[in-house]
């Protein structure tokens, strides 16, 4: 495995395989001594419920301290030089969860750092969520082989995520988003050359009744994502057709499951009746943030 784990690309199949064999094992027992008198530090420019937490309880279960540092204490990127943190913080610490705007300030931390760092999402990728997703896809269906998710929304983060590791893991990946708002081109171009090399299928279109057909896991995110509150009032209409509502889901015509990554902006990307149906698997999915994100630290920080 890499030092880092910056995006999905950073992972090979052995490595997800890895990742997925020990998260079975450490899900059956709560508490173990993998990083036992090791210090992990998460820098965080975003507020997070999910990210903080699960990582923060699951290195504490896993033996290491942890030291929380929200955006006013480091102040990233505006108080002193990233590789300046960088370099600091790899004296106290044995690894470092970041959150930050700027996925270029996740990449000066990684490179300037002398332990592993885990991005805990950036404006570009995140690799944990997509990890814990298709954890829990494999766990409802016995296999993520074959199977189709389907992302309604913006090209975002999660979708960069999703489409670096379902190529890897032979997961079918539809997105269908407005225009304007397409997956970040070089990141699915990337995507796509390695679906190819696996006979993966990747797509992109812009009509989410189409793109719904066939799915076994429907997935969206917010409209708006943590940084672009500005544009909130735009993406409610650009995004208007893209509700994941019971109307929408008449078009799958077969069972699925619902994913959404949290936090959920109710009737916006998403109906309050579709969250909270027995489609749901949100929770699930949230909680699989614990057990896979406990095997990517317990291998990379060891
Ligand atoms: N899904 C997710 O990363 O949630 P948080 O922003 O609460 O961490
Ligand atoms: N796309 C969202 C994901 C939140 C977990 C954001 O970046 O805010």
């Amino acid at each position: 495995m890499n030092k880092d784990l910056i995006s999905g690309f950073d992972l090979n199949a052995s490595d997800i395989n890895a990742i997925f064999s020990l998260t079975k094992k450490l899900k059956k027992k709560k508490n173990s001594a993998e990083l036992l008198g090791k210090t992990i530090g998460l820098v965080f420019q975003k507020p997070s419920v999910r990210t903080r937490v699960s990582f923060e309880v699951g290195a504490r279960q896993l033996g290491a301290d942890c030291v929380y540092l929200a955006p006013q204490d480091i102040q990233l990127g505006a108080r002193e030089p990233i590789k300046d943190v960088a370099r600091v913080l790899s004296r106290y610490l044995d690894g470092i969860i970041a959150r930050t705007f700027a996925h270029a300030h996740i990449l000066d931390l990684a490179r300037y750092a002398k332990v592993s760092v885990i991005n805990g999402l950036s404006d570009l990728y995140h690799p944990a969520q997509a990890l814990a997703d298709i954890y829990t896809i494999i766990e409802k269906a016995g296999k993520c082989k074959g199977q189709k998710l389907v992302f309604i929304g913006d090209g975002n983060n999660v979708v960069h995520s999703l489409a670096a590791l379902s190529a890897k893991v032979g997961l079918n990946f539809s997105v269908a988003t407005p225009k304007g708002y397409e997956p970040d081109k070089k990141i699915w171009q990337e995507a796509l050359k390695i679906a190819k090399k696996t006979g993966v299928k990747i797509s992109h279109c812009y009509d989410a009744k189409q793109a719904i057909k066939g799915a076994d896991f429907v997935y969206t995110d917010v409209w708006t994502s943590m940084g672009q509150e500005k544009e909130r009032k735009k993406r409610l209409k650009d995004f208007r057709r893209f509700q994941v509502n019971a109307k929408l889901l008449e078009s799958v015509g077969k069972k699925y499951c619902i994913m959404h990554c949290m936090p959920v902006h109710r009737q916006e990307e998403i109906t309050d009746e579709v969250i909270e149906s027995k489609s749901s698997i949100v929770f699930d999915q949230a909680e699989n943030r614990l057990h896979v994100q406990k095997a990517v630290m317990a291998l990379l920080l060891k």
